[in-house]
C-alpha cells in the first residue's frame, strides 16, 4: 500500500531521543516553533534498511521509522481503531436465559493476588458487561480494596466509596426501599461513570430487593433488527438529565446526548437510559411523539431480556455502566450496601494494560 504522508507529519513523529522521551512517551519537540513549515527530506535523504526508513531532513536532523509502525498508522480500519481505543473485545451479548445458570464470576482471592486476576476480571466485564466476585469478605474495607484493584474511586456529589442503609440520607430513590426500574447511572453527567460495583453487606428483618440487570447492547441490537427507525431516533435525538435532589447542587450535563451514543466510527459506545432523572428532550415539538414511540419499543425489549438475581453478602457485583442497565425490586427491612464508581478511561486503561501489555497499549496511539 502506498500513501502520501506529509513531511511535517513524519518529522513531527520522529522518535529519536531529542524529539520523544523514551520513558514518559511524550513529545519533546515544540512542533510549531522548532519545525519549519517548509521542512522537507534532503536530496537523497531517504533510504530503506532492515525494516526501517531512515531520513535526513533539509536542516540536517535525522529520523528513523519502523515500517510496521508506520504501516499500522495508516492501515488501521475503523474496527481496529475501536479495538485500540476502547479495548473492544468480541462482546457476548446476552438475555437472561443465556447467563442465568452460569453468570460470569471470578474469585476474590484471584483478583487480590496478582494482576493476572485483574486481567481476567476486567476482561469478563468487557465481554459480558458485568461480573460477580465470589468469596469477598462482607466488609466495606475488603470491598473498597477490591474495587481499587481496577483504579481509584470516582467521587461525585454523593461522595466516593459509599456504605449506606436505606434512610434517604441522600436525595435519591437509591436511598429508599422503592423498586427502581432498569437504568444507567449518572446520565446527569456529560461522562457517566464507566463501572459501578455494589456489595450488599447485609439484609435483615425483611425481604425483596432482587437485583435486575439488562444487557443494553443486546437490547440495542434487537431494536436495530426489529425497529430500525426507532433505533435511528434514539441514536439521533438527544436528551438532558439532572440530579437535583440535594439542596446544594443541581448537576446537569453541559450538552444533551442520545440514548444510544455512537463513536466516530459508528460503533455503539454507550447506553444512557434513566427515566427517573430524564429532563428535557432536546428535539422539536413535532419530533417528540416519535421519540416517545421509539422509547416505548426500547423499554419493551429491555423487559424481554432482563435478568433477575438476588445480591448476596460476600458476592459483589460489578457492571459496565455504559452498557448494562440495573434496577431492583422493592424490599422491606434493612439493607446495608456499599460500593463505588470507576471512571471509564481508568477502567479501559487498566483493561488494556493487563490484557494487551504496556507496549501494545501505547504504541498504536502514541
Ligand atoms: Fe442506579
Ligand atoms: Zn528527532
Amino acid at each position: 500500500m502506498y500513501v502520501n504522508v506529509p513531511e511535517i507529519w513524519l518529522r513531527d513523529h520522529c522518535h529519536c531521543e531529542k524529539c520523544f522521551h523514551p520513558s514518559t512517551k511524550q513529545r519533546l519537540i515544540e512542533t510549531f516553533d522548532e519545525i519549519p513549515a517548509d521542512i522537507s527530506i534532503a536530496p537523497n535523504g531517504l533510504f530503506e534498511d532492515a525494516g526501517m526508513f531512515r531520513i535526513t531532513w533539509n536542516n540536517g536532523h535525522q529520523s528513523s521509522y519502523d515500517k510496521g509502525w508506520l504501516q499500522a498508522r495508516f492501515d488501521s480500519t475503523n474496527s481496529s481503531r475501536s479495538v485500540e481505543r476502547q479495548g473492544l473485545v468480541e462482546l457476548s451479548l446476552w438475555a437472561a436465559k443465556d447467563i442465568k445458570d452460569k453468570p460470569p464470576a471470578i474469585d476474590y482471592d484471584e483478583i487480590m493476588a496478582s494482576d493476572d486476576g485483574v486481567k481476567d476480571w476486567t476482561r469478563l466485564v468487557r465481554q459480558y458487561g458485568f461480573c460477580y466476585v465470589d468469596n469477598c469478605p462482607p466488609s466495606p474495607e475488603a470491598t473498597q480494596s477490591l474495587l481499587e484493584r481496577i483504579a481509584f474511586i470516582r467521587h461525585t456529589h454523593y461522595g466516593g466509596f459509599y456504605d449506606f442503609t436505606a434512610d434517604l440520607s441522600k436525595g435519591d430513590t437509591a436511598y429508599t426501599q422503592l423498586g427502581i426500574g432498569a437504568h444507567t447511572d449518572n446520565t446527569y453527567f456529560t461522562e457517566p461513570a464507566g463501572l459501578q460495583l455494589f456489595h450488599m453487606l447485609s439484609h435483615t428483618d425483611g425481604e425483596g430487593g432482587v437485583s435486575q440487570l439488562v444487557d443494553g447492547f443486546a437490547a440495542a441490537q434487537l431494536l436495530r433488527e426489529e425497529e430500525p427507525r426507532a433505533y435511528d431516533i434514539l441514536s439521533r435525538y438527544c436528551v438532558f438529565s439532572h440530579a437535583s435532589g440535594n439542596d446544594t447542587s443541581s448537576i446537569q450535563p453541559i450538552r444533551s446526548k442520545p440514548v444510544l451514543d455512537h463513536d466516530g466510527c459508528g460503533h455503539l459506545l454507550q447506553v444512557r437510559w434513566n427515566t427517573t432523572d430524564r429532563a428535557r428532550i432536546d428535539c422539536t415539538v413535532d419530533q417528540l411523539q416519535s421519540w416517545y414511540d421509539a422509547a416505548r419499543k426500547w423499554t419493551d425489549i429491555l423487559k424481554r431480556i432482563e435478568y433477575w438475581e438476588p445480591l448476596r453478602p460476600g458476592r459483589p457485583l460489578i457492571f459496565d455502566n455504559w452498557r448494562v442497565l440495573h434496577g431492583r425490586s422493592a424490599f422491606t427491612g434493612k439493607r446495608r450496601m456499599c460500593g463505588g464508581y470507576i471512571n471509564r478511561d481508568d477502567f479501559i486503561s487498566r483493561f488494556k494494560m493487563t490484557n494487551y501489555g504496556r507496549e501494545q497499549t501505547i504504541s498504536p496511539v502514541a
